[in-house]
């Protein structure tokens, strides 16, 4: 099996397990490189220029993960004791925590929300009365929202949520792991969905298929400060070309395919809703993300997952009644039917 074949097991679990394409391993190949922690890298400086550029903003940094890029944003934004205005399943809350408390010493401030969309009102009464006498530091959005099954934020909330942390001198930063889920549900630029926001992170290693990386965006000044809090994170690495050159495939070619991940994961829930309709509302689904409640069947989440393993098809369960399944380059339609079938064959 060459690196780029699918395996055989039906794997739901992440968008991350997508493997580089030829093209990726080609253009890794024969990338110029340089040092990108003494007097630059070009493939990382094109890559950062790409990201900036599809973004909408003046600067971009390459980081080892989206976590690091997340932690930057807030170390670059919020001093100790400032708070951070979150939604209670934001990737950053439910997996994140330790850096943004431990690291960044910030306050996790979390403000009411459905499918990782504020109650403004809520929002607008965080802004004005931080539990916290330092105040609020950051607002965070994001998009498209992991715990929620990969829920699309309305552009005219992001419009609002900015326009409300601006009023209070608060800045935005999103968390855009999968912006261009985003984008391509909305069917608008990433640059529409990011221009509300001062910072964005998103992910050339999920969906777009690259192995390694995520890109800081902001302001040029923003970015130089940036800059050198990943490297007092340890996070400035050296002939790091070798790995931005398959970023830059990941933006330039990657992203209008994500429609077919989004096509699969509705025929998925489409089907599994056809096996029992409490599994889940397929309507919810807008990306390639589908969650499933499984509290109304025979089993719980760890026995879903392990009896779906065992059938040949990984998923991965959260909780005793959640289960994410993800879809991705590696997921055809016909790996579709066939967790379907199994699904089926297991209810
Ligand atoms: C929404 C979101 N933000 C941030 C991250 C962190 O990215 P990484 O795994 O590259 O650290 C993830 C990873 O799944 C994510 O889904």
């Amino acid at each position: 099996m060459s690196t780029t074949d699918a395996g055989t097991a039906i794997d739901l679990r992440s968008d991350t397990l997508t493997r580089p394409t030829s093209a990726m391993l080609e253009a890794m190949r024969t990338a110029t490189h340089g040092d990108d922690n003494r007097d630059g890298d070009p493939t990382v400086m094109r890559l950062e220029r790409l990201a900036a550029e599809r973004l909408g903003k003046e600067a971009g940094l390459y980081l080892p993960s989206g976590t690091m890029a997340n932690l930057v944003a807030v170390l670059g934004h919020v001093s100790r004791g400032q708070e951070v205005v979150v939604d209670a399943l934001a990737h950053l809350l439910v997996t994140e925590t330790a850096g943004l408390v431990g690291v960044a010493g910030a306050v996790p401030r979390v403000v009411d929300s459905n499918a990782g969309r504020y109650d403004l009102d809520a929002l607008e009464r965080a802004l004005a009365k931080p539990a916290s006498r330092l105040g609020p530091g950051l607002v965070w959005l994001e998009t498209s929202h992991n715990w929620t099954g990969g829920r699309v934020l309305p552009l005219d909330h992001i419009t609002a949520v900015a326009a409300l942390a601006h009023r209070h001198g608060v800045p935005l930063h999103m968390d855009g792991a999968r912006i261009f889920n985003a984008a391509v549900a909305l069917g608008v630029g990433a640059d529409v969905i990011a221009r509300p926001a001062d910072t964005v992170m998103f992910c050339v290693s999920k969906g777009l298929s690259a192995p390694i990386g995520s890109l800081l965006v902001g302001s040029a000044e923003f970015i130089g400060r940036a800059r050198a809090l990943r490297r007092m994170l340890g996070g400035a690495m050296r002939q790091t070309g070798v790995i931005a050159a398959a970023g830059i495939v990941a933006v330039d070619t990657m992203v209008s395919r994500l429609a077919d991940d989004h096509a699969a994961a509705r025929r998925l829930a489409e089907g599994l809703a056809g096996i029992d309709a409490t599994l889940v509302d397929p309507a919810r689904v807008e990306t390639n993300i589908v969650m499933l409640d499984v509290a109304a069947t025979r089993f719980d989440a760890a026995t879903w997952e392990s009896r779906l393993a065992a059938a040949g098809v990984r998923v991965g369960s959260s909780g005793k009644a959640q289960i994410r399944l993800v879809t991705h380059r590696h997921i055809d339609m016909a790996a579709v039917e066939r967790a379907i079938g199994v699904f089926a064959k297991l209810a």
